[in-house]
Order: C-alpha cells, then sequence, then structure tokens
C-alpha cells in the first residue's frame, strides 16, 4: 500500500529518492518522507499530502547525505499526519514500512511498559523502538535488526537505516514486495522495478521471508532461517518500467488511449503456432477440472463475473465467483479436482494473495492472471498468464480491465475446446472476433467527443444508476465503480431486471440511469426495463449499437456504439463505461489519477 526506497549512492541521494517516490506514489499519496545519514548523522523531512509537499520542503530545508531510506504513505494505523508519516525514527535507528504490523498493539505494550515513549499512532514505530532498544542493549545495527525482524508478526516490506552507518541499509520482505537494484558503486532498494527503472535495469527480486544487508559493493541476502542465499540478477526492460503520461494529461487518459495497442499486442504474445489457435502455458488442464472457482477484487473482481458467463457458455464448466476478501471467511468446500483462478492487476492486492494461499493446499491448479508478471501472486501461482498491459498507474484501471477480459476469453475459449464443448473450427472463429477486439475499441474511443457533452449532465447528479443484463451487469458494476472512484459521485448498479424489486423506488426526474444494451438476446428484456425507468421521469442514457438504438426508440440520451459480436461486447462497452467516469470528473475538477482515500494496489487485508 505504501511505496518504499533506499539508496546508498555516490552523490545526494535525496533528489534520487524523490524521484523514486514518485514512481511510487500511485501506492499511496497521505504523506512522505525521507531519512538520510549524513557525516554519520540521522536527519528526516517529512509533509502530509503528495509528495509537491515534501519536495517543496526540501527546497528550503535540504536533506544532504549519500544514503537514504524513503517512503509514500497510505494510512492504516493513524491519519495522515507529520508525526504519522514515515521514516520513523527513534535514536539511532530509522525505518520505511510498507504493510501491516498485526502484533503491535502487543509490542506497543511491552516496549511502554519498559519506558519507550511513542509520538505516533503508527504500527510502523514498534519496529523502530524494539529496534533502539536493542541497539541500546549493544547489539550492532545487524543483530538489532534481525533480532527486531524476529518479532514482527504480519505482512511487511521494510528498510532501516543506522546512525553511523553510512554504507548499510538493512531491508526484509515478508508478505509484502521488495526489490534490490544493482548500480555502478552505488546500490538500490524499492517495492517495485518502476521506482529504480530511471537508476538500474538489474534488479533482484527479494523471495518471501528473505531479509538483505545492502552496502555499496553488493548484498548478503539471507532466507527466512537466516541461511545466506543467492537470489539471481535479473534484466528489466528499462524502457517498458519507465512510466510517463507521454503528452496526456492524466495517466488515465493514456492507459485507455493505449487499449487497442495493449490488445494487439497480447493477442500476439499469445498467439499461437498451432494452427491459427492461441499458446497458453503448457499443463493447464481444464479437461480434468469439475469447477472453476475464480477469486478477485475490485475490477479484476468484475472482469472474473464477466468471464463467469463465457466458461459456462462455452466450457460448461461451473464456476464460483467470489470477493477476495469474502472467500477465506465463509469456509468455501474445495475439491481436489478444482481449478483455482485469481485475477490481479498489481498482483500484490492482499485479500486475492491470501485467499491463493488458502486454496493452494486444496485444489487441483492454482492458476493466476496478472499484469506484474513478478508480484506475488504471479510467484505463488502453478501458472501464470500475464495480460501484457504494462504498466498501470491511475488509480482507476481500465486498460488492465480489457486486458484482463481478452486473456480470460482465452482461457474460456480453451477450456471449451478441451472439454469438447467448441468445435476447433468454432474455436478459430471465436478467435477471430477477440482479434477484431483492437479495432472496436478504437472505434469506441472515437465517441469520447460526445461523451464528454454528455458527462455535463452527470456532473451534477447527486446519484446515478447503471443497469445491465448478462455480461452488461458486470459492465455496469465497473461503470459505477469507476464512476464512485474518480469522480466521488455515489453511484449503484443493478441487474436490469432486478430493478422492479427494489431500486425503482429510487427514480426521478433527478436520476441519471446508463443501461448498457448491445442488440443481443437480452436486448428486448433491458430495453422493456429501461422503458420502466422512462415512465417514471429517469433520466435515461441508453448506450447500444446501430440496431439497439434505432428499435429502443426515442430516449433522452444515447450514445452509439459499434456493432460486435458477443463475444467482445464487455471490451469494447468497458470504453464509454471509462470515458464517463473520466470525462465526469474532469467536470467536477476531482483528482483523477490520485483520487481521495485510494491507493492503487491494496497491500493490506
Ligand atoms: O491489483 P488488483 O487488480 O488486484 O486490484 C484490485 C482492486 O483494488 C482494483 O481493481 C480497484 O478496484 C481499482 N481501483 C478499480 O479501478
Amino acid at each position: 500500500m505504501c511505496g518504499i526506497v533506499g539508496v546508498l549512492g555516490q552523490h545526494e541521494v535525496s533528489p534520487i529518492i524523490l524521484d523514486a517516490l514518485k514512481r511510487l506514489e500511485y501506492r499511496g499519496y497521505d504523506s512522505a518522507g525521507i531519512a538520510t545519514v549524513n557525516k554519520g548523522r540521522l536527519d528526516r523531512r517529512r509533509a502530509v499530502g503528495k509528495l509537491i509537499h515534501l519536495s517543496d520542503m526540501l527546497v528550503h530545508q535540504p536533506l544532504p547525505g549519500r544514503s537514504g531510506i524513503g517512503h509514500t504513505r497510505w494510512a492504516t494505523h493513524g491519519g495522515p499526519s507529520v508525526a504519522n508519516a514515515h521514516p520513523h525514527q527513534v535514536g539511532r535507528v530509522a525505518v520505511v514500512h510498507n504493510g501491516i504490523i498485526e502484533n503491535f498493539r502487543a509490542l506497543r505494550e511491552e516496549l511502554a511498559a519498559d519506558g519507550a515513549v511513542f509520538t505516533s499512532q503508527t504500527d510502523t514505530e514498534t519496529i523502530v523502538q524494539l529496534a533502539s532498544q536493542y541497539l541500546d542493549q549493544g547489539m550492532m545495527p545487524v543483530q538489532a535488526a534481525r533480532a527486531t525482524l524476529r518479532r514482527l508478526d504480519g505482512a511487511f516490506a521494510l528498510a532501516f537505516l543506522f546512525e553511523g552507518e553510512e554504507d548499510m541499509i538493512i531491508c526484509a520482505r515478508r508478505g509484502s514486495p521488495l526489490c534490490i537494484g544493482h548500480g555502478e558503486g552505488e546500490m538500490y532498494l524499492g517495492s517495485d522495478a518502476i521506482a529504480l527503472a530511471e537508476m538500474t535495469n538489474r534488479i533482484t527480486y527479494l523471495e518471501e521471508g528473505d531479509w538483505a544487508i545492502v552496502t555499496r559493493s553488493g548484498v548478503q541476502i539471507f532466507d527466512a532461517d537466516d541461511r545466506q542465499t543467492a537470489r539471481p540478477v535479473t534484466q528489466i526492460n528499462a524502457a517498458q518500467a519507465r512510466v510517463d503520461k507521454s503528452g496526456h494529461r492524466h495517466f488515465m487518459a493514456k492507459e485507455m488511449a493505449e487499449q487497442p495497442a495493449v490488445l494487439q499486442s497480447a493477442m500476439g504474445f499469445y498467439s499461437g503456432l498451432d494452427h491459427g489457435g492461441v499458446d497458453l502455458p503448457a499443463g493447464l488442464d481444464f479437461a480434468r477440472a469439475d469447477r472453476l472457482i475464480m477469486v478477485a477484487c475490485g475490477t479484476a473482481y468484475y472482469a472474473c463475473q464477466v468471464a463467469k458467463y463465457w466458461f459456462e457458455q462455452f466450457a460448461g464448466l461451473p464456476v464460483e465467483l467470489d470477493i477476495a476478501s469474502e472467500f477465506r471467511y465463509r469456509e468455501p468446500v474445495l475439491g481436489p479436482q478444482n481449478m483455482a483462478l485469481f485475477v490481479s492487476q498489481s498482483g500484490e492486492t492482499a485479500d486475492t494473495l491470501a485467499a491463493l494461499r488458502h486454496v493452494r493446499p486444496h485444489v487441483a491448479q492454482v492458476v493466476a492472471v496478472v499484469n506484474v508478471p513478478t508480484s506475488s501472486i504471479a510467484r505463488e501461482a502453478d501458472l501464470v498468464l500475464p495480460i501484457h498491459a504494462g504498466p498501470e498507474i491511475g488509480v482507476a484501471s481500465t486498460k488492465a480491465f480489457t486486458a484482463q477480459l481478452q486473456v480470460l476469453a482465452l482461457l474460456a475459449l480453451r477450456a471449451g475446446l478441451e472439454r469438447g464443448r467448441l468445435g476447433w473450427e468454432d474455436y478459430l472463429a471465436r478467435l477471430g472476433e477477440l482479434r477484431a477486439a483492437p479495432g472496436f475499441v478504437a472505434q469506441a474511443l472515437d465517441r469520447e467527443d460526445e461523451i464528454r457533452r454528455m458527462t455535463e449532465m452527470l456532473a451534477k447528479a447527486r446519484d446515478v444508476l447503471f443497469l445491465g443484463r448478462g455480461v452488461m451487469y458486470p459492465l455496469a458494476l465497473e461503470g459505477a465503480l469507476k464512476l464512485k472512484e474518480i469522480s466521488y459521485i455515489h453511484a449503484e448498479a443493478y441487474a436490469a431486471g432486478e430493478l422492479k424489486h427494489g431500486p425503482i423506488a429510487l427514480i426521478d426526474k433527478d436520476l441519471p440511469v446508463i443501461v448498457f444494451a448491445p442488440h443481443d438476446a437480452l436486448f428486448e428484456k433491458t430495453v422493456s426495463n429501461m422503458h420502466e425507468v422512462m415512465a417514471r421521469q429517469g433520466r435515461v442514457l441508453l448506450i447500444s449499437d446501430a440496431a439497439g438504438l434505432a428499435e429502443a426508440g426515442e430516449v433522452p440520451y444515447s450514445l452509439q456504439m459499434p456493432t460486435v459480436p458477443d463475444l467482445i461486447a464487455p471490451i469494447v462497452y468497458a470504453v464509454p463505461a471509462q470515458l464517463i467516469a473520466y470525462h465526469t470528473a474532469l467536470h467536477r475538477g476531482t483528482d483523477v489519477d490520485q483520487p481521495r482515500n485510494l491507493a492503487k494496489s491494496v497491500t493490506v487485508e
């Protein structure tokens, strides 16, 4: 949830750390801070709010030093304040931390009983208090860090910086990602490789339970049992890891615009040599699976909800679908022939990861669909299908959603083939439809000006209702989520047929109702629900294709989508869902890429 950085440099490190934090700001932006060791002494600067405030502070109060650690925070324990901002420092040690220390209350009581005075409400401060106590007892920094780590329960990544130690940072990974960057006479650490992309393309990913002593000449890595261990140095594609807005006003705008190219290149990646089919990882076994369990959060969950229709329709495979944060706590019945599928853009979402660990011993196969192939979820799955969307920085997920849908469609079609429900010709025909998706998505993006004009009306609304049937129901849910998170307008989504069972009471002339209804087998039914809304003066915006709009008759607002095969309609109709949220947010002047209270990856349960 938070981002952490460490640099042992040859020059002043504050500007380097600040720059790396900018690339991690998607992980949280409640406060930020940097600590350095300069002439043997620890010093730090911390500021509430976005990184720009820390950056301004450093102009007036520079922070010299060639070794340092930095942090950008998404508040969990204790609100956004300077006192709660990282790095936390007690005596001769400072710490930055991402994750949760689950036993912090017990530790806090114990330390307070020993005389420790706490100055923040954070769980992190217990780490630094413990380390300081061990130093005061005469331990050397490495011993003190190790002894501290042994006392901590929870999931975290952290880094220690010590007074008097200008050539050492100690870091540890347990449950949250952490990587080491190798430079020329310099060393770095960061929550992800993107943070380090401007400094180096040589990265070592720490494994679960690892801790490491980093110096300018290299890194010594120890596993959870304190055995010194070697982890490979991987060469990352620095160009791909670099992120900028490429001339767009927001990352979200850039990421929406990238969708045709993303879909094209992901399809290219999976396009196989098997007579026009696709190459999926060897070992995928849909034929023997008796049930597919899909688990995810947020937008990734809605992608799974669409895919449930596909797996049932094309493969006759029973699907069970759950939100990750609920899944583990309802004692799901799992079987040895079940396949479990986890979908996550970041691959680090704590609830999804915990659900994966929960099912792993009980099912035949664990499959992950992720955007970050080095992520924890990818590492812990048996088989990984990357979606190849490239870094997604805007908090509102866009290109990852459509790319997830594409990969899930490939899987569902493959399942249909393996289970004998789809013949080879049918399978190829469906793949052909998927290959056409990038072009239709580009056409949907061309409706942006029209959408911008319509959203003037939405921007004034207090509430908005989204309706859809079949695969368009999850699309309605996704549209409502996008609108809520970036425009702060209350939005709800309902299965169109469910409207009359309660929510229809909300309809009046002030309530915009957005209806996703391509001209498919369910069109007539959705449209009759839409007429129920119009009869009660609801302000309908119908999103359909030429045939649908012609058949629907007069509606207050309409948006014409290209006519597309049913299979790819959810991918294409995702575009207006995204653009509606984006332009409504622009009209309202909200912070599109970094909406309040949110962070890009949610690494706490
Ligand atoms: O990284 P993940 O796909 O696991 O993230 C899941 C959700 O946190 C994420 O989709 C969230 O709902 C987005 N902000 C939605 O736009």
